[in-house]
């Protein structure tokens, strides 16, 4: 495991908030929306939902406007590519990992937990 930021796969049950509905992310798809300010991306592939911070660590533009290949997501303007479960980058230039946070889907919605907390 990479240190740097922690990857949240669970976290407390009154942690999670609703961002958006399943409908709203196709299979291979990727969504950028923000909760309280903070911009997140929400990502379908591979029957998995997760959630990342929607900023690149490289040169922070919207990881979402990325193209989605299995677990992963490749930044459209220098090509470094993270893996959507750690946000650990796999390819350079980009060495710092992404935020990432825990995913439910509760019905037709998907949850997301704001911890730790969002700077
Ligand atoms: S801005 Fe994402 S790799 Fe450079």
């Amino acid at each position: 495991m990479t240190s740097g930021v922690p990857s949240a796969q669970t976290a407390k049950a009154d942690s999670y908030q609703r961002i958006c509905g399943v409908s709203d992310v196709g299979e291979g798809k990727a969504v950028g929306l923000e909760i309280d300010g903070h911009p997140i991306m929400v990502v379908h592939t591979e029957g998995r939902y997760f959630a990342l911070r929607d900023v690149c660590s490289h040169a922070e533009v919207a990881l979402s406007d990325g193209e989605i290949e299995g677990c992963t997501v490749e930044c459209w303007l220098h090509g470094s590519r993270f893996d959507l479960r750690t946000g650990t980058p796999l390819e350079l230039p980009a060495t710092e990992p992404v935020q990432t946070y825990a995913v439910q889907v509760s019905g037709d919605d998907i949850l997301v937990a704001l911890t730790p907390p969002l700077k």
